[in-house]
């Protein structure tokens, strides 16, 4: 099989996320100086491989992309082929237009194709595997959700830039005498708003996994009150909800393989605790900041094992398999497998939960 590999393309797919550029950058130099391949970069994502918009890549084209944010290559959250969208008399129809990619990287020669995404990006990249293409998936989300792996690249820049931003809010928090919430991304799961809670010296967390009870919320910072500290800061997850409540809903994005998108929850947290506590309290929302910008040594060195492991993955002909990262070692899995399992959430009785319970946060439970 590996024989037969010569020109492999890569994509990027998705909400954009710190570490894309080591991927590309890791693949391209593996396939070209470990393999002598020829590779190439579709760009905006599945949209580029319906257009057939593919661009040849080289050692030249890739320089300096180690430490950029983004994607080189672009990317787009939109664009599912299985299920594309056309205007037809005014009306928006959706067709089936996945044999025309295929078509397209037949066109260009292309013997596999490297989709880096999360899992809307990843289904489809299972469905192009049945459809006979040589796919490998490379798992990237700043949320960490994706199951069969144990961290995705782009967690840790995102808990990162979470971190920094509870420190500064702190300083402003004492000097106010005020609560200061984060709300921070991660969809359904937890798992920014865990490790940067604790990272960051949060006196409360709300993630989705457990959901809160505000009074709880409040009685913490009423007993931090009383030990003379006039200030609290509280990490809440934008997919955190209150016990027998729901998710706070910011729009809704037509085309998008997971058309809803959270966000607002942090306001509401605020406003509860400044009415309950007597203290003044602000919501920062942290949005794409946690997206954005370059990523971390950790993140830089994940992504660059995951793209090169990629590739002899691909030439060991192991193809219609996602790159996971176990324990510390590199391994995969079926696309099959990951894109049939429920998204990974925060364990509410795991180790860290239980540790960060045990030097008094508060999860309003
Ligand atoms: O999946 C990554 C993510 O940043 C989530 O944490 C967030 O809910 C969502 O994407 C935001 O999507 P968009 O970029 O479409 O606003």
């Amino acid at each position: 099989m590996s024989k037969q590999i010569k020109r492999i393309a890569i994509l990027t797919g998705g909400g954009d996320c710190p570490g894309l550029n080591p991927v590309i950058r890791a693949v391209t130099r593996t396939a070209i100086l470990k393999y002598g391949l020829e590779v190439y970069g579709v760009r905006n994502g599945y949209r580029g491989l319906y257009l057939g918009d593919i661009i040849p890549l080289d050692l030249d084209s890739i320089s300096g992309i180690l430490p950029v944010g983004g994607t080189m290559l672009f990317s787009s959250n939109k664009d599912n082929l299985f299920d594309y969208p056309f205007e037809e008399n005014g009306k928006t129809v959706h067709k089936n237009v996945a044999h025309v990619g295929v078509e397209n990287l037949e066109k260009f020669g292309i013997d596999a194709l490297f989709i880096v995404g999360g899992d809307g990006t990843l289904t489809s990249g299972r469905d192009f595997s049945r459809m006979g293409v040589n796919v490998i998936g490379v798992p990237k989300t700043i949320d960490n959700d994706l199951a069969s792996t144990d961290t995705t690249f782009g967690f840790d820049t995102a808990v990162g830039v979470a971190t920094e931003a509870l420190d500064r809010l702190h300083t402003t928090a004492s000097s106010h005498h005020r609560i200061m919430v984060l709300e921070v991304m991660g969809r359904y799961a937890g798992w920014i708003g865990l490790h940067a809670g604790i990272a960051g010296g949060a006196d409360a967390i709300l993630i989705p996994e457990i959901p809160y009870d505000i009074d709880k919320v409040a009685q913490a910072i009423e007993k931090r009150k009383e030990m003379g500290k006039q200030f609290s800061v509280v990490v809440v997850s934008e997919g955190a909800k209150p016990k027998d409540g729901e998710v706070v809903v910011s729009k809704v994005v037509e085309g998008s393989p997971d058309p809803i998108r959270l966000g607002g929850i942090g306001n509401v947290v605020a406003e509860q605790l400044e009415q309950r506590c007597g203290l003044e309290s602000r919501a920062t929302i942290l949005g794409h900041l946690q997206r954005g910008g370059t990523p971390t040594a950790f993140d830089r060195i994940l992504s660059t094992r995951y793209g090169s492991y990629a590739v002899d993955l691909a030439m060991e002909g192991k193809f219609g398999n996602m790159v996971t990262l176990k324990g510390n070692a590199m391994s995969y899995d079926s696309l099959e497998n990951v894109i049939g399992q429920k998204t990974k959430n925060v364990d509410p009785d795991s180790e860290l939960v239980q540790f960060a319970k045990n030097i008094g946060i508060c999860f309003g439970d």
